[in-house]
């Protein structure tokens, strides 16, 4: 999407949209960008959800062949880009196009569109509601691109706008032979990344890579970042350990143990988990209150920052009336500390609408 397109739309957010939000001290942290309204980890979602006042801007941050850091959820390329139609001949034995078989270059000539499945031959949005499949014009953007973005809008608005990256597989980086956490690591600083108050944290869901990051990478780059263990169900098989030529998924089970908080706090600040982790389900419809999860992250000094608020048809949990209902749950009932959510506006204006509450 072209530079004058993305400034166009920063100027009609802000005479629509709220300003900056950080009241209580709660957190709005955009999940891919204004990714319900734009396609996810575009430039235009991210101008979109810097202009809605979200505190933290999110980065999913893949590797290319030739070793630049892409903005990507997945490090696969088919979910939102034309790959398939480009590139047919370049599909790993599994069926998928990986983004680390292209380069930059490759990437960038790829259209990029809002996230869709194939069934029956047929391209499906994932989310039908959303910004339609392939209009516009969006494409593949580097980690400086967008830390140029928010960093640029920092300078013209005033505003402290924070980053949130996540290093997503990195082992699987490895064992292709790519460092992707030095790398990131490296990047940030070059951006002026490099103490524990910069407004950024750096998220991953592999705690070995976390420990790594904290204990070796970070002293020898003479920077500490705040670090956020994101915690994943161990059936999604998020995470895979590798060894003498094999893989299996890594164990989640420990973290969701109240004991477990004092272990993550030795190598991270906070944890980032699957919202329905900190509830008690067994109340089923009923209003659920907190499993001692969060009481424990708090007890251990660690922030909590669960995942992903989405306001879209069917996707509020049928304990909240509505997503105002979700996000006072969650904010004020439990009190996490943060929420990464695909609709940053309707968060940032719930939270000022409640600015006087206390959790
Ligand atoms: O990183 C927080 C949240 O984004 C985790 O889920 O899969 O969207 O990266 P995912
Ligand atoms: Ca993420």
């Amino acid at each position: 999407m072209k530079i004058i397109t993305i400034l166009l739309l920063c100027c009609f957010c802000f005479s629509v949209f709220s300003q900056h939000n950080s009241v209580n001290d709660k957190l709005v942290i955009a999940h891919r960008g204004a990714s319900g309204y734009l396609p996810e980890h575009s430039m235009a979602a991210k101008a979109m959800s810097y202009a809605m006042g979200a505190d933290y801007i999110e980065q999913d941050v893949v590797m290319s062949k030739d070793g630049q850091l892409l903005i990507l959820h997945d490090h696969y390329l088919d979910r939102v880009t034309n790959v398939a139609e480009v590139y047919p001949n370049k599909k790993r034995s599994d069926g998928r196009y990986y983004a680390i078989d292209f380069t930059l270059a490759e990437i960038q000539s790829l259209l990029m569109t809002e996230g869709f499945v194939v069934k029956n031959g047929k391209q499906e949005a994932i989310y039908p509601n959303r910004f339609p499949l392939w209009k516009s014009k969006f494409t593949v953007h580097t980690l400086a691109d967008e830390i140029e973005l928010i960093q640029g809008l920092n300078k013209s608005t005033g505003k402290q706008v924070g980053i949130y990256p996540e290093i997503k597989s990195p082992a699987f980086h490895l064992q292709q032979g790519k460092d992707i956490s030095l790398a990131v690591l490296n990047e940030l600083k070059r951006f002026g990344y490099d103490n524990l108050d910069d407004k950024i944290f750096v998220q991953s869901f592999d705690p070995t890579e976390l420990k790594r990051i904290k204990q070796h990478l970070m002293p020898k780059l003479n920077m500490e970042l705040k670090l956020v263990q994101l915690i994943a169900m161990t059936s999604w098989q998020e995470t895979l350990v590798y060894h003498n030529g094999t893989s299996t998924p890594y164990n989640y089970d420990w973290m969701l143990e109240t004991n477990a908080m004092e272990k993550i706090a030795t190598y991270a600040n906070g944890i980032g988990p699957w919202k329905p982790m900190l509830i008690n389900t067994k109340m089923n419809q009923q209003k659920p209150k907190s499993n001692g999860l969060l009481e424990a992250a708090h007890q251990a000094g660690l922030v909590v920052h669960p995942y992903t608020f989405r306001a879209d048809i069917n996707r509020i949990p049928k304990y909240a009336q509505n997503f105002d209902e979700l996000l006072h749950i969650y904010y004020y009932d439990i009190g996490v500390d943060g929420i990464f959510t695909d609709f940053p506006d309707k968060a940032v204006q719930f939270l000022q609408k409640n600015k006087d509450k206390r959790h």
